[in-house]
């Protein structure tokens, strides 16, 4: 009988967990439940003699891949998948997947929740702006920041998106304005969204040479990975540009300091919680217990992230 774990430090909602233990069930699976682990060390002695793995951002590094001397595929119940050292999985040929597109909307509405919150000084009571007529920028065009547009859209913004690896007709098809050049994403919009996933090309690549161009009412949104910020040069836009906000679905290294020196500038989730909704949970778990059951049974490896 094949063992599956699900280790998700974060847990998903019960109802998903059941609905992953029922894939499993059918396929006559065991699954294994670790949840809220309290150390790698129970992550370690887990992982032992299980066949595939399901996580979410809990780290799977070299050390978990050693333990796992099972295991042949691992499942990111969710888009990023830099916390898997994928060489070490390839060198073991185990195949690590993602679930693309099966959070993305949860994570977009938060964007839009934060962006508001932030335009509204944090519902304390003063006049705060609108978003409509605005223009939001989408750094970076996949399935979070495509539903992003879509939604500021509906919120009567002017959007604009930004990503070499998209079809300029595909965005141009969605009513939203390519911009080949990242400086002018940034010189034009006053609210821009991070949809960069970390990869060793994106981490800490947005700097001042952006930031410094927005113009004035400068908003800043991040719900993709603290990571791809240079936070030296946050704390710069923030003490240059009085009127910059930044709100962030991560905490970033440099909190304390942002909170002390620009209040009310910011907003920051005490956890990521961007996937954090019932249907998300729903959908990539399910997702990420039926690929695992199409990889064993009928060899399906579509959603393969590894080499
Ligand atoms: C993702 O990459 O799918 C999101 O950042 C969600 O991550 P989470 O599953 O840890 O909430």
């Amino acid at each position: 009988m094949k063992r599956i774990l699900l280790a998700t430090e974060k847990p998903f909602a019960p109802i998903a967990v059941d609905g992953i233990r029922e894939i499993f069930s059918k396929a006559g699976y065991e699954l294994v439940l670790l949840e809220k682990y309290p150390s790698k060390d129970a992550f370690i002695q887990a992982v032992g003699g299980v066949d595939g793995l399901i996580v979410r951002s809990d780290q799977v590094d070299a050390d978990i891949v050693a333990a796992a001397k099972q295991l042949k595929i691992v499942v990111r119940a969710g888009a990023g998948y830099d916390n898997i050292d994928l060489k070490a999985c390839s060198a073991r040929n185990i195949v690590v997947m993602n679930t693309p597109g099966q959070n993305s909307n949860a994570v977009a509405e938060l964007v839009m929740g934060i962006m508001v919150y932030l335009a509204r000084n944090g519902f304390n009571g003063t006049s705060g702006i609108e978003l409509r007529g605005k223009k939001l920028g989408i750094h970076g065009y996949g399935h979070v920041g495509r539903i992003v547009g879509l939604i500021g859209k509906g919120f009567g913004m002017k959007v604009f998106a930004h990503d070499p690896f998209v079809d300029p007709v595909m965005v141009a098809n969605d009513g939203v304005q390519y911009e080949s050049d990242v400086h002018d994403l940034y010189r034009k919009c006053q609210f821009v969204s991070l949809h960069l996933p970390l990869t060793n090309e994106t981490r800490e690549s947005v700097t001042s040479e952006f930031l410094l161009l927005m113009p004035e009412g400068a908003m800043l949104i991040n719900t993709a990975r603290k990571e791809i910020i240079h936070e030296p040069s946050l704390l710069e836009m923030f003490e240059k540009r009085a009127d910059f906000r930044y709100g962030s679905d991560i905490i970033p290294d440099t909190a304390e300091t942002i909170a002390r020196n620009y209040p009310g500038r910011y907003f920051f989730t005490p956890k990521k919680m961007g996937a954090q909704t019932f249907e998300a949970n729903m959908n990539a778990g399910l997702a990420a217990a039926r690929q695992i059951v199409a990889f064993f049974e009928k060899g399906d490896i579509t959603f393969k992230v590894n080499k």
